[in-house]
């Protein structure tokens, strides 16, 4: 479903997203092979998509969070990645976001277009043009047209997501061919709502789960792994006076930092 943001939030410039305009089809419900988007095979059993705590996630994100839900140092990498593997001037799709933009201050883009839950939190992000709420455990569509996005972004989100086979494939439909899907986590969630596979799973079988949910839609680039962990300084465990300091008094970054990045089709040189 469209929504409008309540008025009082609604900066001046965000519009409702326009309906999808025509040609766009929908993820095929169970394993196909052979067609570019089409779903491989499914990756999780029943028990791994099941989550504690069953009630509709609507209702779970029916009051806005202001928070974020990771540490500076886990922000900062997401950024700098994200100013690494972004283009200026292209249209870029922020699912399951929320309030803050992770997107680089001093890069602007054609169209952000983005997706959550909460209509509250999504009206307070500076960065979007437009937003929707869907539940993706409820229908996995997406109602944006095929082949429109250059970039989709998924931060601290993907394990909550219960038919990850379809959100990928609907990911893969709605991305240009070239186009980057990042996908980044840490290791903390709302654990009720995470789904077995995750909340069972080690920080390594983590990343491999999501490097098959790409690999699951036929035509995704092999994925690539992006690891920042608290202890790496440009690689090197930082040993400063300074980061002990910030260690002993909580303040050094404690969340590590993992992204899942593939490409639809190829990856542009
Ligand atoms: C931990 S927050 C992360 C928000 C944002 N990406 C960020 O970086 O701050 C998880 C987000 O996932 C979204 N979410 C959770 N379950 C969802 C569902 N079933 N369908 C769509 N979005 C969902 C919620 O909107 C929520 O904002």
């Amino acid at each position: 479903m469209l929504c409008a943001p309540p008025q009082t939030l609604r900066p001046t410039t965000r519009r409702p997203l326009p309906p999808r305009c025509s040609g766009a089809s929908a993820p095929s419900p169970s394993p196909s092979s052979g067609a570019s988007g089409g779903i491989r095979r499914l990756v999780l059993n029943p028990e791994g998509r099941a989550k504690l705590d069953a009630r509709p996630d609507r209702d779970f994100y029916a009051f806005p969070r202001l928070v974020k839900h990771v540490d500076d140092g886990f922000l900062a990498a997401l950024t700098d990645l994200y100013r690494e593997r972004l283009r200026p001037d292209t249209d870029v799709l922020d699912l399951m976001s929320s309030w803050v933009s992770h997107l680089p201050p001093e890069l602007s883009f054609r169209r952000v277009v983005g997706h959550g839950l909460n209509a509250q939190e999504l009206a307070k992000n500076p960065r979007l043009d437009y937003f929707f709420v869907s539940d993706l455990n409820r229908d996995q569509r997406l109602e944006l047209e095929s082949g429109s996005f250059d970039a989709v972004l998924c931060t601290v989100s993907v394990q909550y997501l219960q038919s990850p086979e379809k959100v990928f494939a609907e990911i893969y439909r709605v991305l240009k061919p070239g186009g980057v899907c990042i996908v980044s986590f840490s290791n903390r969630m709302f654990y009720e709502k995470a789904i077995g596979a995750w909340r069972e799973g080690s920080a390594y079988s983590r990343v491999q789960l999501v490097t098959q949910y790409f690999q699951c839609v036929e035509g995704f680039t092999q994925p690539e792994v992006v690891r920042r962990l608290p202890s790496d300084a440009g690689g090197k465990a930082d040993s400063s006076p300074l980061a002990a300091l910030m260690r002993l008094f909580g303040q050094a970054s404690s969340d590590p930092f993992y992204a899942v990045i593939s490409y639809r089709n190829l990856k542009p040189m």
